[in-house]
Protein backbone atom coordinates (compact mmCIF):
# COMPACT_ATOMS: atom_id res chain seq x y z
CA UNK A 1 0.00 0.00 0.00
CA UNK A 2 2.68 2.21 0.77
CA UNK A 3 4.08 1.69 -2.64
CA UNK A 4 0.88 2.47 -4.21
CA UNK A 5 1.21 5.55 -2.27
CA UNK A 6 4.26 6.20 -3.66
CA UNK A 7 3.34 5.66 -7.01
CA UNK A 8 0.70 7.85 -6.92
CA UNK A 9 2.81 10.48 -5.43
CA UNK A 10 4.72 10.11 -8.60
CA UNK A 11 2.61 9.90 -11.41
CA UNK A 12 0.60 12.94 -9.61
CA UNK A 13 3.81 14.77 -9.73
CA UNK A 14 4.02 14.18 -13.37
CA UNK A 15 0.71 14.99 -14.70
CA UNK A 16 0.87 18.27 -12.91
CA UNK A 17 4.34 18.86 -14.50
CA UNK A 18 2.84 18.50 -17.81
CA UNK A 19 -0.35 21.04 -17.47
CA UNK A 20 -0.62 23.79 -19.56
CA UNK A 21 -3.42 25.90 -18.16
CA UNK A 22 -5.52 26.62 -15.12
CA UNK A 23 -7.93 24.41 -16.16
CA UNK A 24 -5.84 21.44 -17.00
CA UNK A 25 -4.32 21.82 -13.47
CA UNK A 26 -7.87 22.08 -11.57
CA UNK A 27 -8.36 18.96 -13.51
CA UNK A 28 -5.67 17.30 -12.86
CA UNK A 29 -5.57 18.27 -8.89
CA UNK A 30 -9.77 17.95 -8.51
CA UNK A 31 -8.47 14.12 -10.11
CA UNK A 32 -6.00 13.74 -7.21
CA UNK A 33 -7.25 15.45 -4.29
CA UNK A 34 -11.12 14.55 -4.95
CA UNK A 35 -12.86 11.74 -3.01
CA UNK A 36 -12.80 9.22 -6.28
CA UNK A 37 -9.68 9.69 -6.22
CA UNK A 38 -6.70 6.70 -6.44
CA UNK A 39 -5.37 8.12 -3.21
CA UNK A 40 -9.36 7.60 -1.74
CA UNK A 41 -9.33 4.40 -3.04
CA UNK A 42 -6.33 3.04 -1.06
CA UNK A 43 -7.71 4.53 2.19
CA UNK A 44 -10.93 3.30 1.94
CA UNK A 45 -9.02 -0.40 1.95
CA UNK A 46 -7.67 0.55 5.17
CA UNK A 47 -10.57 -1.00 7.41
CA UNK A 48 -8.45 -4.46 7.00
CA UNK A 49 -5.45 -2.97 8.71
CA UNK A 50 -4.21 -3.05 12.38
CA UNK A 51 -3.86 0.46 14.18
CA UNK A 52 -0.33 0.65 14.13
CA UNK A 53 -0.26 0.46 10.45
CA UNK A 54 -3.19 2.42 9.73
CA UNK A 55 -1.18 5.39 12.00
CA UNK A 56 1.62 4.97 9.43
CA UNK A 57 -0.02 4.74 6.02
CA UNK A 58 -2.91 7.35 7.18
CA UNK A 59 0.32 9.91 8.14
CA UNK A 60 2.19 8.86 5.36
CA UNK A 61 -1.51 9.39 2.97
CA UNK A 62 -1.49 12.83 4.32
CA UNK A 63 2.12 13.79 3.99
CA UNK A 64 1.22 12.83 0.06
CA UNK A 65 -1.82 15.04 0.18
CA UNK A 66 0.19 17.61 1.13
CA UNK A 67 2.72 17.35 -1.68
CA UNK A 68 0.55 16.83 -4.55
CA UNK A 69 -0.86 20.33 -3.14
CA UNK A 70 2.00 22.19 -2.92
CA UNK A 71 3.30 20.60 -5.93
CA UNK A 72 -0.44 22.17 -7.70
CA UNK A 73 0.23 25.48 -6.14
CA UNK A 74 3.35 25.61 -7.15
CA UNK A 75 2.30 25.20 -10.91
CA UNK A 76 -0.50 27.86 -10.67
CA UNK A 77 2.40 29.91 -9.22
CA UNK A 78 3.95 29.36 -12.80
CA UNK A 79 0.96 29.39 -15.08
CA UNK A 80 -0.02 32.62 -13.73
CA UNK A 81 3.26 34.06 -14.06
CA UNK A 82 3.37 32.95 -17.57
CA UNK A 83 0.23 34.50 -18.18
CA UNK A 84 1.33 37.31 -17.71
CA UNK A 85 4.28 37.53 -19.37
CA UNK A 86 2.09 36.81 -22.57
CA UNK A 87 0.01 39.29 -21.92
CA UNK A 88 2.72 41.38 -21.66
CA UNK A 89 3.72 40.58 -24.54
CA UNK A 90 0.52 40.96 -26.47
CA UNK A 91 -0.09 44.63 -25.04
CA UNK A 92 3.56 45.51 -25.88
CA UNK A 93 3.38 49.39 -27.04
CA UNK A 94 5.97 49.43 -30.51
CA UNK A 95 7.47 52.29 -29.86
CA UNK A 96 9.66 51.74 -32.97
CA UNK A 97 6.78 53.47 -34.82
CA UNK A 98 7.92 56.67 -35.96
CA UNK A 99 6.14 59.55 -34.14
CA UNK A 100 3.77 62.28 -34.58
CA UNK A 101 5.19 64.62 -36.25
CA UNK A 102 4.47 68.57 -34.99
CA UNK A 103 5.19 71.69 -37.15
CA UNK A 104 7.02 74.29 -35.07
CA UNK A 105 6.15 77.27 -36.43
CA UNK A 106 8.56 80.74 -35.86
CA UNK A 107 7.89 84.17 -35.18
CA UNK A 108 7.13 86.66 -37.59
CA UNK A 109 10.05 88.35 -38.76
CA UNK A 110 9.19 91.95 -37.37
CA UNK A 111 8.60 90.34 -33.89
CA UNK A 112 11.96 88.42 -34.26
CA UNK A 113 13.64 92.25 -34.90
CA UNK A 114 11.37 93.69 -32.30
CA UNK A 115 12.84 91.62 -30.44
CA UNK A 116 16.46 91.33 -31.49
CA UNK A 117 16.30 95.30 -30.95
CA UNK A 118 14.86 94.90 -27.49
CA UNK A 119 17.77 93.40 -26.35
CA UNK A 120 20.35 95.36 -27.80
CA UNK A 121 19.12 98.68 -26.02
CA UNK A 122 18.18 96.73 -22.89
CA UNK A 123 21.71 95.69 -22.89
CA UNK A 124 22.62 99.14 -22.87
CA UNK A 125 19.89 100.06 -19.59
CA UNK A 126 17.09 100.77 -21.42
CA UNK A 127 13.45 100.16 -20.51
CA UNK A 128 10.59 99.19 -23.05
CA UNK A 129 8.13 101.64 -23.03
CA UNK A 130 4.73 101.56 -24.55
CA UNK A 131 2.11 104.46 -25.56
CA UNK A 132 -1.53 104.04 -26.93
CA UNK A 133 -1.92 103.96 -30.75
CA UNK A 134 -5.05 105.80 -30.27
CA UNK A 135 -3.64 109.12 -29.70
CA UNK A 136 -4.65 112.93 -28.64
CA UNK A 137 -3.23 115.67 -31.17
CA UNK A 138 -1.30 117.17 -28.25
CA UNK A 139 0.91 114.27 -27.76
CA UNK A 140 1.41 113.57 -31.64
CA UNK A 141 2.12 116.79 -32.38
CA UNK A 142 1.08 120.35 -30.58
CA UNK A 143 3.62 118.96 -27.64
CA UNK A 144 6.37 117.93 -30.35
CA UNK A 145 6.57 120.95 -31.31
CA UNK A 146 4.12 120.73 -34.45
CA UNK A 147 1.42 123.05 -33.32
CA UNK A 148 -2.07 123.28 -35.45
CA UNK A 149 -1.08 124.63 -39.09
CA UNK A 150 2.47 123.82 -39.23
CA UNK A 151 3.72 122.25 -42.26
CA UNK A 152 4.95 119.15 -40.76
CA UNK A 153 1.72 117.82 -40.21
CA UNK A 154 1.63 117.31 -43.88
CA UNK A 155 3.70 114.43 -44.27
CA UNK A 156 1.99 112.87 -41.14
CA UNK A 157 -1.61 113.30 -42.44
CA UNK A 158 -3.55 110.46 -40.48
CA UNK A 159 -7.04 108.52 -39.71
CA UNK A 160 -8.50 110.85 -37.44
CA UNK A 161 -11.16 109.57 -34.99
CA UNK A 162 -12.33 113.27 -34.04
CA UNK A 163 -10.71 116.83 -34.33
CA UNK A 164 -8.58 115.94 -31.40
CA UNK A 165 -8.00 112.20 -31.57
CA UNK A 166 -6.26 110.24 -34.28
CA UNK A 167 -4.42 106.71 -35.09
CA UNK A 168 -0.67 108.22 -33.98
CA UNK A 169 1.68 108.59 -36.97
CA UNK A 170 4.76 108.49 -34.70
CA UNK A 171 5.89 106.57 -31.83
CA UNK A 172 6.94 110.46 -30.89
CA UNK A 173 4.24 110.86 -28.58
CA UNK A 174 5.61 108.15 -26.12
CA UNK A 175 8.65 111.01 -25.75
CA UNK A 176 6.11 113.65 -23.78
CA UNK A 177 3.90 110.88 -22.03
CA UNK A 178 7.07 109.38 -20.77
CA UNK A 179 8.53 112.82 -19.59
CA UNK A 180 5.17 113.76 -18.02
CA UNK A 181 5.38 110.45 -15.72
CA UNK A 182 8.94 110.99 -14.91
CA UNK A 183 8.63 114.42 -13.06
CA UNK A 184 11.73 115.73 -14.51
CA UNK A 185 14.04 112.19 -13.34
CA UNK A 186 16.68 110.63 -16.06
CA UNK A 187 14.97 108.78 -18.70
CA UNK A 188 16.04 105.88 -21.03
CA UNK A 189 13.53 104.41 -22.74
CA UNK A 190 12.68 102.33 -26.08
CA UNK A 191 9.43 101.74 -27.74
CA UNK A 192 8.56 99.80 -30.37
CA UNK A 193 5.02 100.22 -31.43
CA UNK A 194 2.10 100.63 -34.25
CA UNK A 195 2.11 103.84 -36.42
CA UNK A 196 -0.02 105.02 -39.13
CA UNK A 197 -0.12 107.89 -41.88
CA UNK A 198 -2.56 108.33 -44.86
CA UNK A 199 0.04 107.19 -47.38
CA UNK A 200 -0.14 105.26 -50.89
CA UNK A 201 0.42 101.08 -50.33
CA UNK A 202 3.32 99.83 -52.77
CA UNK A 203 6.72 98.24 -52.09
CA UNK A 204 8.25 100.62 -49.79
CA UNK A 205 5.09 102.49 -48.31
CA UNK A 206 1.96 101.30 -46.21
CA UNK A 207 -0.61 102.89 -44.19
CA UNK A 208 0.32 100.81 -41.28
CA UNK A 209 4.02 100.38 -40.06
CA UNK A 210 6.04 100.19 -36.82
CA UNK A 211 8.73 102.10 -35.14
CA UNK A 212 11.51 102.13 -32.47
CA UNK A 213 11.26 105.73 -30.74
CA UNK A 214 14.17 105.93 -28.29
CA UNK A 215 14.90 109.04 -25.82
CA UNK A 216 17.28 109.93 -23.12
CA UNK A 217 16.93 112.77 -20.92
CA UNK A 218 19.96 113.43 -18.39
CA UNK A 219 21.84 116.37 -17.00
CA UNK A 220 24.86 116.00 -19.06
CA UNK A 221 24.00 113.74 -22.55
CA UNK A 222 25.72 115.57 -25.50
CA UNK A 223 25.16 114.55 -29.58
CA UNK A 224 28.39 112.26 -29.16
CA UNK A 225 26.05 109.84 -26.82
CA UNK A 226 23.82 109.90 -29.65
CA UNK A 227 26.61 108.68 -32.20
CA UNK A 228 27.70 106.11 -30.03
CA UNK A 229 24.50 104.68 -28.88
CA UNK A 230 23.43 104.54 -32.50
CA UNK A 231 26.88 103.32 -34.12
CA UNK A 232 27.11 100.19 -31.23
CA UNK A 233 23.24 99.72 -32.55
CA UNK A 234 24.03 99.32 -36.28
CA UNK A 235 27.33 97.00 -35.48
CA UNK A 236 24.83 94.96 -33.08
CA UNK A 237 22.29 95.05 -35.88
CA UNK A 238 24.23 94.61 -38.83
CA UNK A 239 27.59 93.93 -38.40
CA UNK A 240 31.11 94.86 -36.60
CA UNK A 241 32.39 96.50 -38.83
CA UNK A 242 29.35 99.07 -39.74
CA UNK A 243 30.19 102.36 -39.05
CA UNK A 244 27.26 105.59 -38.93
CA UNK A 245 26.99 109.22 -40.61
CA UNK A 246 25.09 112.04 -39.50
CA UNK A 247 23.92 114.15 -42.10
CA UNK A 248 21.65 117.40 -41.31
CA UNK A 249 17.99 116.96 -41.61
CA UNK A 250 14.68 118.62 -39.91
CA UNK A 251 12.24 117.10 -37.34
CA UNK A 252 10.30 120.19 -35.37
CA UNK A 253 11.11 117.97 -31.86
CA UNK A 254 15.01 117.94 -32.20
CA UNK A 255 17.35 119.98 -32.62
CA UNK A 256 19.95 120.03 -34.39
CA UNK A 257 18.24 116.98 -36.26
CA UNK A 258 20.16 114.10 -38.50
CA UNK A 259 18.90 111.45 -40.55
CA UNK A 260 21.35 109.01 -39.81
CA UNK A 261 23.18 106.42 -42.23
CA UNK A 262 24.74 102.85 -41.99
CA UNK A 263 27.78 101.64 -44.35
CA UNK A 264 26.41 99.24 -46.67
CA UNK A 265 26.41 95.71 -44.90
CA UNK A 266 26.63 94.17 -48.31
CA UNK A 267 29.20 96.04 -50.02
CA UNK A 268 30.88 97.15 -47.32
CA UNK A 269 30.79 101.02 -48.76
CA UNK A 270 32.37 100.53 -52.35
CA UNK A 271 28.94 100.84 -53.77
CA UNK A 272 26.19 98.12 -55.42
CA UNK A 273 22.50 98.25 -55.98
CA UNK A 274 21.53 97.71 -52.07
CA UNK A 275 23.49 101.14 -51.19
CA UNK A 276 22.09 102.69 -54.37
CA UNK A 277 25.95 103.39 -55.70
CA UNK A 278 27.12 105.52 -52.70
CA UNK A 279 28.11 103.35 -50.02
CA UNK A 280 25.44 104.47 -47.26
CA UNK A 281 22.19 103.10 -46.10
CA UNK A 282 19.60 105.45 -44.74
CA UNK A 283 17.93 103.62 -41.58
CA UNK A 284 16.33 106.38 -39.10
CA UNK A 285 15.94 109.87 -38.03
CA UNK A 286 17.35 111.33 -34.82
CA UNK A 287 18.59 115.32 -32.58
CA UNK A 288 19.12 116.59 -29.81
CA UNK A 289 15.35 117.35 -27.85
CA UNK A 290 13.91 119.91 -28.69
CA UNK A 291 13.93 122.67 -25.61
CA UNK A 292 10.36 123.48 -26.43
CA UNK A 293 9.84 119.63 -25.90
CA UNK A 294 11.94 119.45 -22.29
CA UNK A 295 10.07 122.53 -21.23
CA UNK A 296 6.61 121.43 -22.19
CA UNK A 297 6.98 118.53 -20.40
CA UNK A 298 8.32 119.58 -16.90
CA UNK A 299 12.10 119.89 -17.74
CA UNK A 300 14.34 122.62 -17.90
CA UNK A 301 16.22 122.54 -20.87
CA UNK A 302 19.37 125.34 -19.09
CA UNK A 303 19.64 121.74 -16.66
CA UNK A 304 18.77 118.54 -18.87
CA UNK A 305 19.19 117.75 -22.49
CA UNK A 306 18.55 114.55 -24.26
CA UNK A 307 18.49 112.59 -27.98
CA UNK A 308 15.76 111.04 -29.17
CA UNK A 309 15.59 108.43 -32.38
CA UNK A 310 13.00 106.72 -34.69
CA UNK A 311 13.59 103.44 -36.36
CA UNK A 312 11.31 101.90 -39.10
CA UNK A 313 11.12 98.70 -37.68
CA UNK A 314 9.90 97.34 -41.49
CA UNK A 315 12.79 99.33 -43.06
CA UNK A 316 15.49 97.67 -40.67
CA UNK A 317 13.88 93.93 -41.16
CA UNK A 318 13.92 94.60 -44.99
CA UNK A 319 17.42 95.52 -45.15
CA UNK A 320 18.63 93.12 -42.60
CA UNK A 321 16.96 89.78 -44.73
CA UNK A 322 16.87 91.33 -47.95
CA UNK A 323 12.73 91.70 -48.56
CA UNK A 324 11.89 93.50 -51.23
CA UNK A 325 8.41 94.40 -51.31
CA UNK A 326 6.94 95.31 -47.56
CA UNK A 327 3.49 94.06 -47.87
CA UNK A 328 4.75 90.99 -47.70
CA UNK A 329 4.98 91.45 -43.87
CA UNK A 330 1.38 92.22 -43.67
CA UNK A 331 -0.33 89.15 -45.91
CA UNK A 332 0.26 86.40 -43.33
CA UNK A 333 1.36 84.12 -46.65
CA UNK A 334 3.47 81.06 -44.75
CA UNK A 335 5.55 80.54 -47.19
CA UNK A 336 7.36 83.93 -46.79
CA UNK A 337 6.87 83.65 -42.84
CA UNK A 338 8.72 79.93 -42.62
CA UNK A 339 11.56 81.62 -44.30
CA UNK A 340 12.52 83.59 -40.92
CA UNK A 341 13.46 80.70 -39.05
CA UNK A 342 15.86 82.34 -36.74
CA UNK A 343 18.07 80.63 -35.02
N1 LIG B 1 8.99 110.54 -35.63
C1 LIG B 1 9.84 110.64 -36.80
C2 LIG B 1 9.08 110.14 -38.01
O1 LIG B 1 8.17 109.40 -37.85
C3 LIG B 1 11.10 109.85 -36.62
C4 LIG B 1 12.00 110.51 -35.64
C5 LIG B 1 12.93 111.39 -36.01
C6 LIG B 1 11.88 110.21 -34.30
C7 LIG B 1 13.78 112.03 -35.15
C8 LIG B 1 12.69 110.86 -33.37
C9 LIG B 1 13.65 111.77 -33.83
O2 LIG B 1 12.62 110.63 -32.08
O3 LIG B 1 14.47 112.37 -32.93
O4 LIG B 1 9.43 110.46 -39.10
Amino acid sequence: MMQKLQSILTEAKEKIALVQNQNELNETRAFYMGKKSPLGEILKQMGSLSIEEKKTLGSYANQVKQEIEACATAKRKEIEKLETLKRLEKERIDISLPGKDFKVGNKHPLTQVIEEVEDIFIGMGYNIAEGPEVEEDVYNFEMLNVPKGHPARDMQDSFYITENLLVRTQTSPVQVRTMLKAHGEPIKILCPGKTYRRDDDDATHSHQFMQFEGLVVDKHITMSDLKGTLSLFAQKMFGENRSVRFRPSYFPFTEPSVEVDVSCFKCGGKGCPLCKQNGWIEVLGAGMVHPNVLRGAGYDPEVYRGFAFGIGIERVTMLRYGVDDIRNFYINDKRFIKQFKGE
